[in-house]
């Protein structure tokens, strides 16, 4: 039985068959509307989400299968003190596989060793976020037509982002991917990530504080939120809420064809103006994130169509 922690759990040849798949699902979705007939899949989501749960169900539904599942922590026995370990254990005389998203990081972890079915990291804390890294891969590939030879810029909260640490552990396994680091400086990428993947695997990267100075070098700019939930206190998230605001005008200083990708929910640091600009795809992000996950229930589940 397999599950996904992390994006490293595949290797690069696997990535590239579940792409291969993805696309595939994306251009014959009747093939496999039938595909996961009689299989359910639970959502076990102990913080907010719209997309990443959503996609999830919607992902299952498209296959032919069922889901079921909780939205809150508030809504499940962890109000009442129950450990993921039980809830996890009880999942799996209900369900054929499940999507857990928590707060605590290493949560999803520890379900999947207590777990009788395919578990799923559907983001834990400010740790992994793997199924949207596979959403942004495809997105890149689709878009920019290959994973490799990229200048990419990530901006904005690298400390507490999530999606950031897991795109960067599975870009560097492509051949000559260049990261441009781009945050103010409390909101810098964690050590774990800067010196175990990025130093210790010899990949070219900087750090700058100033968007504008970055732009014309980028193939791909990845906007991310400041993450509200993950500070002390509030004060310092009001300071640093706004402190990139990705307008028109900053848009100029861009490549013709550099991709603007945000794992979204967006707050204030994609004006909406850039909404209407052909190199905005973070809402054709969202769609490929129904594929991803489509492929991914069926790899997971060993399901060939
Ligand atoms: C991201 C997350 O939950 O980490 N959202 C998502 O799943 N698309 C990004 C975020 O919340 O800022």
């Amino acid at each position: 039985m397999r599950h996904l922690m992390s994006p490293l759990d595949f290797s690069v040849e696997e990535l590239d068959q579940l792409l291969d798949l993805a696309e595939d699902i994306e251009k014959n979705p009747k093939k496999y509307a039938h595909a996961c007939d009689g299989k359910k899949l639970a959502t076990c989501f102990y913080e907010p989400s719209t997309r990443t749960r959503l996609s999830f169900e919607a992902a299952m539904l498209n296959l032919g299968g069922s889901v079921l599942g909780f939205a809150s922590a508030d809504s499940s026995s962890a109000a009442k003190g129950e450990s993921i370990s039980d809830t996890i254990r009880v999942i799996s005389c209900y369900a054929d596989i499940c999507a857990i998203r928590h707060p605590k990081e290493g949560a999803a972890l520890v379900a999947s060793s207590k777990s009788g079915i395919p578990v799923i990291n559907a983001g834990d804390g400010g740790h992994q976020h793997p199924t949207q890294t596979l959403t942004d891969l495809m997105t890149i590939r689709s878009l920019n037509g290959r994973l490799g030879n990229i200048t990419i810029g990530l901006c904005g909260d690298l400390k507490f982002g999530r999606t950031v640490h897991s795109l960067i552990n599975a870009l560097i396994r492509y051949e000559n991917v260049k990261f441009v680091l781009i945050s103010p400086e409390e909101l810098k990428i964690p050590d774990y990530i800067r010196d175990d993947v990025l130093r210790a695997n010899g990949i070219e990267f900087k750090e700058v504080e100033r968007l504008e100075d970055a732009m014309h070098e980028l193939d791909i700019l990845y906007m991310t939120r400041v993450q509200r939930e993950r500070f002390f206190n509030e004060e310092d998230y009001i300071r640093l809420k706004d402190y990139y605001i990705l307008n028109g005008e900053k848009m100029k200083l861009a490549k013709e064809n550099m991709l603007v990708l945000h794992p979204l929910p967006r707050v204030n640091e994609i004006s909406v103006e850039v909404d209407d600009d052909p190199r905005a795809a973070y809402f054709k992000q969202a769609q490929y994130g129904v594929y991803v996950r489509m492929a991914l229930i069926l790899t997971l589940l060993d399901i060939t169509v």
